[in-house]
């Protein structure tokens, strides 16, 4: 940047190259720049591979919804190609998706706070300085109140309304009964370039391979520390080149 200013042919569109554009006096040193690559890598890498991880058991655990899926994304990408604006158009998957991080999140809890200051609820309950607060992430999502026969892996559950119900259902968008990616004022900022990711994964998997489980039908069970879960880490997905 010292040598060629703001702008040049080949100047990569990558992070660290945000980072620096947007990075103010005492921010501009390599240390800032390299810690905050370490917080990104540290919250995008992981939820993103164990979201999709969930997902990919899913389907391998229900291959009669790659038929279905297949057929969406095929229809699009003909008339459409791969583009983001393709992208938002498969909303099979993007509902597929959204059911998987339904039924298995990173954890059981979502929204970890912590109070700096004593805070009231208006009910009167005094949260005391110090104290963690989360949202039940599980419990919410496994709540029938919330989601008709929630044990049910129902992959299409979030396109029942219809286009009525439309783009509220989307997964980027974030509600008090879906968590994963926190709710309100500080929501996961990266969860569009997240959604974006996994639809291409899963739009990819099932236009070119037809996968199942080692034990057909069987999903693993997952991994539990303490509230954090995991997908099975021993579980093996089968591949092949799809057949039809
Ligand atoms: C993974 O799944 C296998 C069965 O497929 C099970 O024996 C094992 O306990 C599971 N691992 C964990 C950590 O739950």
């Amino acid at each position: 940047m010292r040598q060629y200013g703001k702008d040049w042919a080949e100047k990569p569109k990558d992070m660290i190259t945000w980072l620096i554009e947007d990075a103010q006096g005492e921010e501009r040193t390599v240390r800032n720049w390299a810690l905050r690559v370490l917080t990104v890598n540290f919250a995008a890498i992981h939820t993103s591979s164990t979201s999709f991880t969930h997902a990919l058991l899913h389907l391998a655990a229900n291959p009669h919804y790659i038929a279905p899926l297949r057929e969406e994304v095929e229809e699009i990408i003909l008339k459409e190609g791969w583009s983001r604006a393709s992208l938002q158009k498969m909303r099979k998957i993007d509902s597929f998706l959204k059911e998987s991080m339904r039924y298995n999140g990173l954890g059981c809890l979502s929204m970890s706070r912590k109070a700096l200051k004593p805070f009231t609820f208006s009910d009167g309950t005094v949260i005391p300085t110090g104290t963690y607060v989360f949202a039940p992430q599980t419990a919410t999502h496994h709540d029938g109140e919330y989601y008709p026969d929630p044990e049910v892996f129902d992959a299409f559950r979030f396109l029942k309304g219809g286009e009525a119900n439309g783009p509220k259902q989307y997964l980027v968008n974030t509600a008090d009964d879906f968590v994963p990616f926190g709710n309100g004022k500080h929501a996961c900022p990266g969860r569009f370039f997240a959604v974006n990711i996994m639809k291409t994964m899963l739009a990819h998997v099932v236009t070119t391979y037809d996968v199942k489980l080692e034990k057909e039908g069987e999903r693993p069970p997952d991994r539990w520390i303490g509230p954090a879960s995991a997908p099975n880490g021993s579980a093996k997905v089968l591949f092949r080149k799809r057949q039809v």
